[in-house]
């Protein structure tokens, strides 16, 4: 129950409504127990004594008292269809919320298709069950306690048989519930896992494509399918057996009632119609441990699902934050002191004892060959992860001292890959600055050459770009991706490999207009090419997680062997520095 403790903070808002849905629900209760006893006065005195006016009366009592009671039915039903939406709503904009305090790697603990799963079927789930609270949950065990005490006033001996029936029904439903519960928490995986299949094709629809892999991502889909249908069938099985069980049990007591009932009758020891309320109240009994049973199976499941949303709030926010964080000031210089790395969950660092600095205005380059580490570093500047030893400095203050959203907006990012959102090319533009003006947008635009194909779409800066921007070329995704950032007009600017889709003569032309239009920036610039860091003020040459070269192109040729072989490698010399054939 410990997982269930973030339920309590919507009690107040659900219990608004709640309370006056069970207020109806008793009025409803009651009317249903008090149905059966004017019927049996109807059949003992009307009957018997042939008095019609009281069983005109009694009757008009009866229908009086029904109607009511659909009317407090219908109000109980407006309520509890408002509240469990309600709650189903503040839940996932709660769960959305704490998914963007979300280190990146906490989000990775459950990986997305399982948060999605948790924030759509899990709340659905939970939902469910607070629908199910207030039609039901207090109506059955009214009814079943009414109905017992009716039973009860009526004929104390025949009610034994009751009382003897109930717990052996309560037992049963609590045998489900032990089967129940871990096969319910299986299913819940098994939806995750064919939102997984689901989205990772979705996500490599391309891939799929060219490799022909149709069949075989069918299969990878077909078996998922197959195991959430299993599991499904499997629980849904464990917990359908109870109602059959219960039919049995209770028509056995029926008979049992009326078998016994019919020998007082004849005794002359009970009435007709004590024995017809009797049957009544007997039914309600059944009708209500039925219901016991539908809540527990929703119960069930919800549990299951409670738990699952109970881990998302349950992991820890972001990171640690700074009581009092530090104002940025300075025009971005930035610093690694010491700095080592490594991934969440591993062991191994991937950034070993680097230490540099740029100052305002600069132009970095940081080149090194695929995995030594570049991308990883740049990411500790914006926190996406904190250092394990060492420091990153953004003007002069440790990146721990700032608020996330102000440091972040000093830094300016295009990441490595290429992501843009569902919208307008407009929209996706301006992200990092919602207010910025037309003239604003053209420049950065400009400055990206973006400006060379723009207009050449179907609608200019109105075209719609698809999720993950799908109807774009890669290098024209990479320039509005530079362009979204040069609007941010963030002091530094950090490049991750954001031209690698590009020609050289585009490129060029971006760095040239960045050097003349962007002086004042600082760039962080990550390539592969040593073409694209040559004019850099300075290089760094990054291998294996170790900073093994800093200096001009010049000098880097002259003292730093790592960087020869990657000028080598690229302008096709050998090592001697001969052509290569
Ligand atoms: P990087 O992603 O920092 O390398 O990964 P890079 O220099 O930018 O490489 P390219 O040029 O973009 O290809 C450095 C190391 O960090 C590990 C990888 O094993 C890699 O060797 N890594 C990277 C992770 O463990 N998890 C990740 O999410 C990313
Ligand atoms: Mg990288």
């Amino acid at each position: 129950m410990k997982k269930l403790r973030w339920l309590h903070r919507y009690m107040p808002e659900y219990l608004k409504l709640a309370v006056p849905a069970w207020v109806a629900l008793l009025v409803e209760v009651l009317v249903d127990l008090s149905l059966p006893t004017l019927m049996a006065s109807i059949v003992n005195i009307g009957i018997r004594n042939s008095d019609t006016p009281y069983i005109l009366r009694t009757g008009g009592i009866m229908l009086g008292l029904a109607l009511f009671g659909s009317l407090m039915g219908l109000a109980r039903n407006w309520l509890s269809t408002k509240v469990s939406q309600d709650l189903g709503t503040l839940i996932r904009a709660d769960l959305f919320r704490k998914a963007q305090r979300l280190s990146m790697s906490a989000i990775l603990k459950f990986g997305p298709s399982s948060m999605i799963t948790r924030l759509t079927n899990d709340v659905m789930q939970v939902q469910n069950m607070s629908f199910m609270l207030t039609r039901i949950f207090i109506r059955a065990p009214l009814l079943l306690l009414g109905s017992v005490i009716m039973a009860f006033i009526l004929n104390p001996g025949l009610a034994m048989i009751l009382v003897g029936v109930i717990p052996v029904l309560g037992f049963l439903i609590w045998l489900r519930i032990q089967r129940g519960l871990p096969l319910f928490k299986k299913v819940q995986a098994a939806i995750d896992r064919v939102n997984g299949v689901m989205r990772e094709y979705l996500g490599g629809v391309r891939v799929v494509k060219v490799f022909n892999r149709h069949r075989y991502e069918q299969d990878k889909f077909d078996a998922a399918n197959q195991n959430l249908t299993g599991l499904g069938v499997k629980a849904a099985r464990s917990m359908a057996t109870i109602q059959p069980l219960m039919l049995v049990l209770m028509n056995g007591s029926i008979i049992l009632i009326i078998w016994f009932g019919g020998i007082r009758i004849s005794a002359g020891n009970m009435l007709v119609g004590d024995i017809i309320a009797f049957i009544n109240y007997s039914l309600q009994i059944l009708q209500s441990m039925m219901m016991v049973s539908w809540i527990f199976t929703a119960g069930v499941r919800a549990k299951t699902s409670g738990d699952r949303i109970g881990e998302v709030f349950g992991l820890e926010d972001g990171m640690p934050l700074p009581e009092e964080p530090v104002v940025p000031v300075g025009q971005g210089a930035l610093e690694m002191r010491n700095a080592a790395f490594c991934w969440p969950g591993q062991s191994i660092p991937v950034l070993k004892d680097i230490s540099f600095r740029v100052e305002p205005g600069q132009t970095v380059a940081l080149i090194g060959s695929t995995g030594s580490g570049k991308s990883s570093l740049v990411n500790l500047f914006s926190r996406f992860y904190d250092v394990s030893e060492g420091a990153v400095l953004v003007d002069g203050q440790d990146v721990r001292a700032y608020g996330l959203s102000e440091l972040r907006s000093r830094i300016a990012m295009v990441p490595q890959q290429a992501i843009l959102f569902t919208g307008t090319i407009r929209d996706n533009l301006r992200w990092g600055r919602p207010n910025a003006t037309e003239e604003e947008l053209e420049a950065a635009v400009r400055l990206a050459c973006a400006d060379e194909f723009i207009p050449k779409l179907p609608d200019g800066y109105d075209t719609w770009i698809g999720q993950g921007g799908v109807n774009l070329s890669g290098g024209q995704k990479q320039r509005l991706c530079i362009a979204r950032a040069l609007l941010c007009s963030a002091p530094v600017l950090v490049m991750d490999d954001s031209t690698s889709a590009i020609d050289m003569g585009t490129e060029s032309r971006i760095r040239s207009r960045l050097r003349q239009h962007a002086q004042n920036m600082t760039v962080l610039l990550i390539a592969q090419r040593i073409h694209s860091v040559m004019n850099a003020d300075r290089i760094l040459v990054l291998d294996e997680g170790k900073l093994v070269g800093s200096g001009s192109h010049a000098a880097l040729l002259e003292d730093c062997p790592i960087y020869r072989d990657i000028y080598r490698s690229q302008m096709g010399l050998d090592r001697s520095g001969k052509e290569v054939v």
